[in-house]
């Protein structure tokens, strides 16, 4: 079959009308009283406080297509299906319909209206764990429709439980369908959830029972909802058989600009398609951020600000990879609003805003890349005069801790010029980089062997449960920004916007000890940094892939790339105590905490 993104998104939105739903409209990118998120992450996201049980002007059952922002993702885009924007249609029951109908209904549409085979689908449910059941009711139902149980995957909370959409509220167990693209599987282990690409996640049905609180606790929720999502991006993608999402007409026209505007040619052509991909995704997300309804988010250094700056800097520095000529932004981004203006007329509306943002916040980047190119042109002279063709490690390096350069793009200035760069030695620098970033933060400049000594490894591990905690109770954008630690305390710095409430503070000691009093084995791990990624970890002072890493996971509590050392179990801290929240600097807050009674 072949559908347009209008044709599904109509088709979705006329179905469940058939099914009682009442069509309401998508709501902006940029949350209401939300501060634990910076953008609309899922359709249900504006719906939380219905769910809860606030009663809906339109009823018990609604349907619409929803703007949702995603950056956690963000160092996949370029892969076939990882985007930072996407369209949601989502259908809720409101203590309404459940798991019978719900899933009845995905299926009908799926096979009846999108002409999928039910050989093509593959579901997960979630196979249960202490104290929650197993979905044994979805289960009856899907198989009850047909679909035999070797395509049915019970899977544990990692995989098919959804929310809450920010620290706290509505969740539950869901159901996850997948269309199988007829690849052959990349190995024994693989299954809906791996990510070769055989298999593609296009549709989330969540059963909302469950209110996640502040202090980290599943209460019943005492309502039963039902929230769903399908991607429009990877459902029209699967529809028309298309090989990844940038080949649908919502990418396609893009694309066909960016390569209409490049004067450049990269040696390795997955770099390029990955550069094309890059910029095109990221300008349309900004795109879509910038022509929001709310009109809030601006480039900036703080909170969504800073996403929408680094995603508009990054696509300036690919599109200079690239050569685009001159008056990219601005083109690239009309095809984006001519494109969705019919769907999102905010757009149109707020076109003269989101084009002059666009265009000044490349200028001002720009302006930096000059220094820098600058600086290089005064070393090559130099360099050249010398009889010296090769640009130096630590000079490349350099170049990209004061200006922003990627290596590629300093091969690139150096290839000009008919010089090579000194990849190793820029590698070398780097980890070096990170080495210090690591000692200095862990206090090493006080020298001796005091650094080692029991005390601070402690506080390495209380750091770690520390920034565990900040992410439970602030949410994943409380970033660290530094760390310092002495034998008398710890001092960490994470990206926040506000002052901590005397509450939030509690809840992040209270999780720190309540993580220190489970004694949990801290446990160590070699791999690399894509691995350790893969798994989940964060990653701080790394950027290199493929290099060979050290992780420490705190049960399922934390997971960190890190230098080390730390204890071999939470329980030899003893007692975390935090002493001072303040500002470090904008958009910044720091931490000071100590640890007690030790033993
Ligand atoms: N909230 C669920 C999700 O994002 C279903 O929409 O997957």
């Amino acid at each position: 079959m072949k559908l347009t993104a209008d044709e599904l998104r109509n088709k979705y939105l006329n179905f469940f009308q058939s099914k009682g739903h009442t069509i309401i409209s998508g709501a902006s990118l940029i949350p209401e009283n939300d501060p634990t998120v910076l953008f609309t992450t899922a359709g249900m996201h504006p719906l939380v406080p219905y769910l809860l049980g606030q009663k809906h002007p339109a009823g018990t059952r609604l349907t619409d297509v929803q703007k949702c922002v995603r950056t956690g993702d963000i160092d996949e885009v370029g892969d076939p299906a990882h985007l930072t924007f996407f369209e949601m249609l989502g259908n809720w029951s409101l203590n309404d319909y459940f798991k019978k109908e719900a899933i009845t209904w995905s299926f009908e549409f799926l096979t009846k209206e999108l002409g999928f085979k039910p050989e093509q689908l593959n579901v997960t449910v979630f196979a249960g764990e202490e104290g929650i059941p197993r979905d044994d009711e979805a289960i009856e139902i899907w198989k009850s429709l047909g679909i035999p149980e070797e395509r049915i995957f019970p899977s544990p909370r990692e995989d098919n439980w959804w929310g809450p959409a920010g620290q706290t509220g509505p969740c539950g167990p869901d159901t996850e369908m997948f269309i199988d693209t007829g690849k052959e599987k990349c190995g024994e282990h693989c299954r809906p959830g791996c990510h070769c690409g055989k298999y593609i996640e296009i549709w989330n049905d969540v059963f909302m029972q469950y209110n996640k609180t502040a202090e980290g606790n599943y209460e019943p929720l005492g309502r039963h909802n039902v929230d769903t999502g399908m991607g429009v991006e990877r459902t029209i993608c699967m529809i028309n058989g298309y090989p990844t999402v940038f080949e649908t007409e919502l990418f396609a026209p893009i694309i066909g600009k960016i390569r209409e505007l490049a004067s450049k040619t990269l040696d390795d052509p997955e770099a390029q398609t990955k550069a094309e991909r890059i910029i095109a995704d990221h300008l349309r997300t900004s795109v879509f951020i910038l022509g929001d309804q709310k009109q809030c988010v601006k480039p900036g250094n703080i909170g969504a600000n800073y996403v929408l700056r680094r995603l508009i800097r990054r696509s300036v520095r690919y599109a200079k990879m690239l050569g685009l000529a001159a008056g990219y932004m601005q083109q690239i981004a009309e095809i984006i609003i001519g494109e969705y203006k019919h769907v999102y007329p905010e757009l149109d509306q707020n076109r003269e805003t989101v084009i002059h943002e666009l265009v000044a916040e490349q200028e001002r980047f720009e302006k930096t890349l000059e220094q820098g190119e600058r600086e290089f042109n005064k070393i090559a002279t130099v360099m050249k005069q010398h009889g010296q063709m090769q640009l130096g490690g630590r000079t490349a390096f350099k170049l990209y801790d004061t200006y922003g350069f990627p290596l590629e793009f300093t091969i690139e200035l150096a290839t000009e010029q008919g010089m090579t760069v000194d990849r190793q030695g820029y590698e070398e620098a780097f980890n070096k980089h990170q080495e210090l970033s690591r000692t200095t933060s862990a206090g090493s400049f006080k020298a001796g062997l005091q650094d080692h000594s029991e005390v601070v490894t402690r506080m390495h591990t209380a750091t770690h449960l520390l920034h565990a905690a900040l992410h439970q109770v602030l949410g994943p954008t409380a970033l660290q920004k530094g760390s310092n630690i002495t034998p008398e305390r710890l001092r960490f710095d994470f990206t926040w916007p506000d002052k901590m409430t005397p509450e939030q503070i509690q809840q992040v000691e209270d999780l720190v000890n309540q993580k220190i009093r489970e004694a949990i084995p801290v446990v160590k791990t070699s791999l690399t940094l894509d691995e350790a990624k893969a798994q989940g970890a964060t990653a701080l002072f790394t950027a290199k892939y493929g290099e060979q890493v050290t992780m420490y996971t705190i049960g399922d509590f934390s997971k960190e790339v890190c230098g080390g050392p730390h204890v071999q179990n939470t329980s030899e801290l003893g007692g975390f105590k935090i002493q001072k929240e303040q500002s470090s600097s904008a958009g910044v807050r720091r931490i000071k905490a100590v640890i007690t009674n030790l033993q």
